[in-house]
């Protein structure tokens, strides 16, 4: 459990990746009360060095020994760092918020979107986990009108960038259109085939049900975030071309009938939400326009024609933030408030 302080001593494991350096920004922005920041990462990033309020941090390499006196660790360094090295942070005394996939369907592991269930932080153990970028953009939306009106089903499309697979892929792309605008061949080493100009229907391995990993965390973490096993989700996961945002269609099935009127007033009313949505004048969320914004940006808000009870929205998420770095300081912020 964590010990009330005037000011904590924070860590940032995975500290020069994406989601890490993210996270020291948003510590910054947010003003959260921060005495001391360790930043952690591989041995390729030892003695590098990052800014935080105005001061060069260094970065030191990730340890089971790196938590000594840490009193919040945020975890951005991949699964199997958290599997290894959460443990021990945990052990030196550490409450570890984890972004990773490793923690987030144990039973023992409160999964947390503060904006739907900040509750579920009080039966920690240690760790908390962050959900996956997909799936916090859209549950933001989904909590309102499930209160609203009972969702049954849900059927989802990503269109996720590629920061949401870290630096080396919005390398990748930034490299691959470059080569393609100069007529030379492309290298392909993050994605299993060209991003540039292109969509590809996979993101993460393929499992033995035909849909990969991605598709069912955004299912079983939806089931879980909402705490309502009966919400069924059929999701098909995108990567496009595109360096910041996750972009989603959703279309949602209600147990009650809900106006695509009511849906705008619900949403809007609800925290960490714009709606946003004026077609006749081209206004509906945009990837460019939401990179680096807090909240998740809904448009599109339509009647599904199709079936008695329906409703179709278009949300656009900041992967990095919302999705990923910005939430979990928002769970730092439960833990100390
Ligand atoms: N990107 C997103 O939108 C997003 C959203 C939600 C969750 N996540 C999760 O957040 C984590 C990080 O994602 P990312 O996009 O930031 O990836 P990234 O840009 O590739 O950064 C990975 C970070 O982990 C560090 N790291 C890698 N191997 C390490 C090792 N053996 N020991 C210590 N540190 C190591 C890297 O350090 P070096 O720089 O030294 O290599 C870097 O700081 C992943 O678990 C991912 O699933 C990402």
């Amino acid at each position: 459990m964590l010990k009330k302080k005037n000011k904590y001593v924070v860590a940032v494991a995975g500290a020069t990746g994406a989601v890490g350096r993210e996270m020291v920004e948003i510590l910054e922005q947010r003003k959260f009360p921060v005495s001391d920041l360790v930043l952690l990462a591989s041995e390729r990033s030892e003695g590098e060095r990052v800014e935080f309020n105005g001061r060069n941090v260094v970065v030191r390499r990730l340890a089971k020994d790196s938590f000594k006196d840490v009193d919040i660790a945020l975890f951005s360094a991949g699964a199997e760092r958290s599997l290894e090295f959460a443990p021990a942070a945990v052990k030196s005394g550490a409450v570890v918020i984890d972004n990773s996939s490793a923690f987030r369907m144990d039973p023992k592991v409160p999964l947390v979107v503060p904006e739907v269930n900040a509750d579920a932080i009080t039966g920690h153990a240690g760790i908390i986990a962050n959900p996956n970028c997909s799936t916090i953009g859209m549950v933001v939306a989904l909590k309102p009108i499930h209160d609203a009106a009972v969702i049954k089903r849900v059927v989802v499309t990503t269109f996720q960038s590629v920061s949401g697979t870290g630096k080396k892929a919005m390398d990748e792309l930034a490299q691959q259109t470059v080569s393609l605008l100069n007529f030379r061949d492309v290298e392909t080493n993050v994605y299993p085939h060209q991003i540039a100009f292109n969509c590809l229907p996979h993101i993460d391995a393929f499992l033995d049900n035909g849909y990969t990993r991605e598709e069912m965390k955004m299912a079983n973490e939806t089931k879980k975030i909402m705490a309502d096993e009966s919400i069924r989700v059929t999701a098909t996961a995108v990567r496009v071309p595109v360096f910041r945002c996750h972009s989603e269609s959703v279309n949602i099935e209600t147990g009650k009938k809900i106006s695509a009127n009511d849906v705008r007033a619900v949403l809007a009313a609800a925290p960490g939400i714009i709606v946003y949505d004026d077609p006749r004048k081209n206004l509906y969320p945009l990837a460019i326009d939401v990179a680096g914004k807090d909240e998740i940006y809904v448009g599109r808000i339509r009647e599904d024609e199709s079936i008695p009870n329906g409703v179709n929205l278009w949300i656009v998420s900041d992967n990095l933030r919302k999705g990923a770095a910005l939430n979990a300081v928002q769970i730092a912020e439960l833990l100390i408030k």
